[in-house]
């Protein structure tokens, strides 16, 4: 069967040529006579993969040698409350700021663990919005700032860094993460699941302030300290191997398509394409505020949602999967990860023509 189009919004869908390199490579690495899932994590072989995605990575994102890139796993849900352990520092409060679901679930992770003060909210209306860095309340003393880059479910991207002083900001770029270039040196600790940029589930990327390791007080359980992994390379127990040799082609492949510049002109073209016509039509609607649209993940309605069923199933028929919206949105959503070529978007946009004038 021909490869559909994917629109999940994790685990999502992986460049063509990745898929088709590890393939080639699955029997045998390297003339190894192995598959790097059969390799030891210690020796050479599987070092020297793990030491070049983490090159690539830097490369990409512009990390200094300031800071350590960390292969961890627990996905995201673990940074949730790693994060809390580690950088609360003996101090009570930590800001966050609540765009939606993702920012809900750190939130309410956090609360078991500190003092969480919410500085912003855009549940007033609904979360469709990004609440401007003028309306943040910011408390003295909070020992990080949080928030989440990119609401998966929501589809409400920032566009823009906040201003935290001296206070380390932690994002969230879990949905995301080499979508787009990043001030890196703005942050104190990014993290992010794999499964939707950059590879297989399992794998969570974390990169951190060299000042902000080994500083959690009290002392976190040494599997959830990073001073544990920093100290061990990311290998103080067995790590995602195939998940982080998976990463690192698609490392390699972003650096030879013109890095996180290119990977941006690319899905600003995809988003475009989605929202001029969303926008155009009568038929669909969504309804983010223009300016904090994601470019990763793009919710839609139908005028009527008793055409839902019909829509996926020809969607499906089309080789356009996974367009079903979240269980707690309901309607529809797109993602457009980094690895959705454009083709796959100009091929949704004709089903939603033909769709809505056959329906509307
Ligand atoms: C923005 C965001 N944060 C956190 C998570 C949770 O990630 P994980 O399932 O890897 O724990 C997700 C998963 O979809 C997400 O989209």
């Amino acid at each position: 069967m021909a490869r559909v189009f994917n629109f999940s919004a994790g685990p999502a869908t992986l460049p063509e040529e990745v898929l088709r390199q590890a393939a080639e490579e699955m029997l045998d690495w390297g003339g190894t006579g192995q598959s790097v899932m059969e390799m030891s994590h210690r020796g050479k072989d599987f070092l020297s993969i793990a030491a070049a995605a983490e090159a690539d990575l830097r490369e990409l994102l512009g990390v200094p040698d300031y800071y350590r890139v960390l292969f961890l796993q627990g996905g995201a849900s673990l940074q949730f409350e790693m994060i809390p352990m580690n950088l609360l520092r003996g101090r009570a409060t930590a800001d966050y700021v609540n765009t939606g679901e993702w920012a809900k679930k750190a939130i309410k992770a956090a609360r078991g663990l500190a003092d969480v003060h919410v500085a912003a909210t855009s549940e007033d209306r609904s979360f469709t919005y990004v609440p401007a860095q003028a309306d943040w309340e910011l408390s003295t003393g909070a020992a990080y700032v949080h928030y989440t880059a990119n609401e998966t479910i929501g589809g409400v991207e920032y566009g823009w860094v906040p201003q935290t002083g001296d206070v380390p900001l932690v994002c969230d770029m879990s949905s995301n993460i080499v979508s787009r270039p990043v001030e890196l040196t703005r942050y104190g600790l990014i993290y992010a699941g794999a499964q939707k940029n950059i590879g297989p589930a399992g794998l969570t990327i974390v990169v951190i302030r060299d000042d902000l390791i080994g500083v959690g007080d009290p002392v976190p359980p040494a599997m959830l300290d990073y001073a544990t992994h920093a100290k061990a390379d990311s290998m103080y127990n067995t790590p995602p191997t195939y998940a982080i040799y998976i990463a690192g082609l698609v490392f390699k492949r972003l650096l030879a398509t013109g890095g996180l510049a290119g990977a941006e002109q690319r899905n600003l073209a995809k988003a475009g394409l989605l929202y001029d016509y969303l926008d155009r039509s009568d038929f669909y609607a969504n309804p983010v505020e223009p300016a904090d649209r994601s470019r990763m993940n793009v919710p839609f309605t139908l005028a009527d949602s008793a055409l839902d069923a019909d829509f996926l199933a020809g969607a499906a028929e089309r080789g356009l999967v996974q367009l079903k919206g979240h269980r707690s949105v309901g309607g529809m959503r797109a993602s457009l990860y980094n690895a959705m070529p454009i083709e796959g978007v100009q091929a949704l946009v004709d089903y939603l023509t033909e769709f809505a004038t056959a329906k509307g």
